[in-house]
Order: C-alpha cells, then structure tokens, then sequence
C-alpha cells in the first residue's frame, strides 16, 4: 500500500486520479489528503473520494498527513511550485502534463530532483493507448529501418479545441500556449517512437480563428447576449458536473469556466507550426491548429528501408471504426497493412493502462519504456518552450542552451 496526497482538486485530479485511488486501486493505494486554493474544489473531490482529508495549506498537508508521494494536478503554470516543494519534503511526484511551462521552472525541477534524489514521474497517457504502442512496437522492429523524417499533425475541433479558449489555458502565463499545454502529448510521443532527443527548433503561430475576430462577443456564455445566435454558445452551467466542479466553486476564486472565445484576453496561439531538427539528424515537421472541424492527427514516418503512416480520429465520421490502421510502404513496392483494435477508454485506452502501471502492486514489465521521468517531460516541454520563444524572435532556438541557462 503507498500513500498519496493531491495538489490540484482538478477535474483531472477528481476523475482520473482520486476516483481510481479511492475506486479500483484501493487497496494498494490510499489518499491522505488533498489541497487546493479553492476550498470548494477541494471538498468535492473529498466528498466524491472517500471524505479524503482537506488541508487549506500545502505545507499543512505535508506535515500532517506525511504521504509518500504527491500527485501535481493543478493549473499548469504552478506545477513546478508542487513538484520542487514535494521533492524537498522527502516524496516522489507523479506529475500530470506538462511539467511545466517554461525553461527557468523546468530547470528548477531537473536540479531539485538531482539534489533530492527522489523521483518525477510524468504521466504521459497517450504513451499507454494501444495504437500510439503499436506505431512504436512496428518502429522498433525496424519495419522502415533508421528514421529520417517525420511529419506530424494534430487538429482540435471546434468542440474540444474551443474549450482551450474559454479556460485558464487562454493564457500564455498559464499554460505556455498550446504547443506547450497540448503540445507536449504530440512531442513526448514523437520522442519516443523515436528515442531521440531535439536538438533545434523553429516556429510560427497565429490567433486567426478565437480571440476578438468579431464584435459580437460577451464575457461568458451563461450571460451573454449573443447566446441565440452564437455556435460556440455552451450551457455548462446546467450540467451537474460542471456546475459542481466550477460553478458552483466561482465565489471563492471568480474563476469562469465559460469564458468567450472571443475575448480580447486571449493571448495564445490557435494556429502553430514548427520545425525540429533531432539530434540523431531526424527532422519533424508539425502542426496544430484548434479550429478544425474534425479532430485526431497524423503522422507519417519515413526511414531508410520504408515509410509509415498512421492517424486516428477523435470525432468526425471515422470515429465509429472499429479498428486503426498502420500502413507501411517498403522499398518494394509493397504496402503492409497492420488492422488495430480500437481500445475502449480514455484517452485511447491510455488513461486506464497508466492507471494500472501507477497504482496496482503488480510487477509489469516495461519493455518499451512506456513509464516516463523528468527527462521525457523535460524534452517534450522544451519543443514548445523553444517554440514559443522562436515565435517571439524569429530565429531557431537551440534546446541545449535552454537547459543550460
Ligand atoms: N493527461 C491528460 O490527458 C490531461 C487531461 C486533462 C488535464 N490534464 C492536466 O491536468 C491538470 C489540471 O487540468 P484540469 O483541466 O483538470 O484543470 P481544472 O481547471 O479543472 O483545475 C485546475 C485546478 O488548479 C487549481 N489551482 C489554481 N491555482 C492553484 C495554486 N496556486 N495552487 C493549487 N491549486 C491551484 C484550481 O483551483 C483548480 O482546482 C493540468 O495540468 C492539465 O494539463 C491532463
């Protein structure tokens, strides 16, 4: 049995993590206690998950309740405020994405954890989907050869990519932008298929689609007066989990959880490229953009003896497939098709077989490097980082400098 503690009573704190502690893993993982600055949400996730104890400061939890290791679901720009405080008080850290948001916070984390000795686990649960797995398994064996290029493509719909404008991620200074906040999943899962590192980046980004693009616009959609006649309209605030969560918690922090699309706040981009250049001499090309009208992303590998394809879908009139596809096309002529099962669960099957790797007892084997550390999340984060700082001057960032600076 190990013991935990929660920093962030987030929706993802409440439902992937203390759900699981307190549903399927309770007896092999115990909750302690939860924290967070807004006592609303707090208590929630304790009523939700077993009348976990409250604490109203951090430093009360740490000492009081003496858990052996801390999971960081917070907003993302105080992730590394956790992290460092948990590592110093004598505990592991199991992190969510991404680590953090900028190359000063990450450098902090690398040090603590080199001076402390304890441990950051990142976790990066689209490692787990089975397909993302499959993609990896099929590159290890070498089915095109040495990697030479890639071209990867992530595309938001107007459903799930919106919602990144209406929250706390709208804000550079919160989450580090998309290529940061979002982005991370895309480059963890690159890094790894490739087991390499970057080495330089180049970007570009633009706000054309959210932000103030039209006049008809209010502060949130629960009191807007363009409710009628605006698609991006939500009615969160009649939905029990929603409201519990975030409505019903606004009297502590003024936090909205409905905030306009387009609102002259926003200050990140909804539409990114960049260029990476691997260390091994493999080049990426990838883009994102939030405004698609159907969501998933798509990569093509291509390598010595062949090349690679794969895409999923997360909405639009694929995502009643059965099975995914990888296509590899040899130097022969040949293309060999690989049929997946589409996994059950959240986040492409991810959520649940992280889960199981965290909290169950069992010895699993870890062939394929699934369980990712402080490297891994620094290296993801470190793409977007030199991303946004490429965008602001124009010129390629080198990722060695920002881990040295
Ligand atoms: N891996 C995934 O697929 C995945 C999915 C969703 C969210 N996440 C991550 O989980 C984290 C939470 O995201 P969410 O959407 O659930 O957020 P959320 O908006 O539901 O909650 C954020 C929480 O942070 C708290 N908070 C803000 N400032 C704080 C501070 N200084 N100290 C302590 N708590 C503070 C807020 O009160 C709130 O409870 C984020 O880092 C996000 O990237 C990961």
């Amino acid at each position: 049995m190990k013991t935990y503690a929660i920093a962030g009573a987030s929706s993802r704190g409440l439902y992937m993590y203390g759900k699981a502690i307190a549903g399927p893993y309770h007896e092999t993982a115990r909750l302690l206690g939860v924290y967070d600055i807004n006592p609303v949400r707090a208590h929630l996730l304790s009523r939700e998950c077993g009348d976990v104890p409250v604490f109203t400061s951090f430093d009360a939890m740490m000492q009081q309740a003496h858990p052996e290791c801390v999971i960081v679901t917070t907003m993302d720009r105080y992730h590394h405020e956790y992290i460092i405080r948990s590592l110093q008080a004598g505990c592991d850290v199991i992190s969510e994405k991404p680590m953090t948001i900028d190359d000063a916070r990450c450098r902090a984390i690398l040090e603590t954890e080199r001076q402390t000795g304890k441990r950051v686990v990142v976790t990066f649960n689209y490692r787990f989907a089975p397909y993302v797995t499959r993609v990896k398994e099929l590159l290890r064996e070498g089915v095109i050869g040495r990697i030479l290029s890639v071209d990867f493509e992530w595309f938001l719909d107007t459903r799930h990519g919106a919602d990144y404008f209406r929250r706390w991620h709208r804000r550079k200074e919160n989450s580090g932008g998309l290529l940061v906040h979002k982005a991370t999943h895309h480059f963890d899962m690159i890094n790894w298929w490739l087991e390499d590192e970057p080495r330089t980046v180049f970007a570009t980004g633009t706000r054309q689609f959210y932000g103030p693009t039209r006049s008809e616009r209010g502060e949130r959609c629960s009191t807007c007066p363009h409710l009628h006649t605006c698609e991006f309209y939500v009615d969160y605030a009649h939905d029990p989990h929603m409201r519990a969560l975030y409505f019903d918690a606004e009297t502590e922090d003024g936090y909205f959880r409905d905030q306009c699309v387009f609102s002259e706040d926003i200050d990140i981009e909804d539409t990114m490229n960049a260029t990476v250049q691997y260390r091994s001499g493999i080049s990426m090309s990838y883009s994102l953009v939030a405004h698609s009208p159907y969501e998933g992303w798509r990569v093509s590998l291509s390598g010595i003896n062949g090349r690679l394809e794969a895409q999923e879908y997360h909405s639009g009139s694929h995502t009643g497939d059965a099975t995914q596809l990888v296509e590899v096309y040899n130097r022969r002529g040949e293309t060999v098709t690989y049929e997946i099962p589409k996994a059950a669960g959240n986040h492409a099957g991810g959520d649940e077989r992280l889960l199981e790797r965290l909290f169950s007892e069992r010895e699993i084997p870890d062939p394929l490097g699934h369980m990712a550390g402080s490297r891994a999340g620094a290296m993801s984060i470190l793409i977007g980082i030199a991303a946004n700082k490429s965008i602001a001057s124009g010129s390629p960032i080198h990722i060695e400098n920002l881990l040295k600076e």
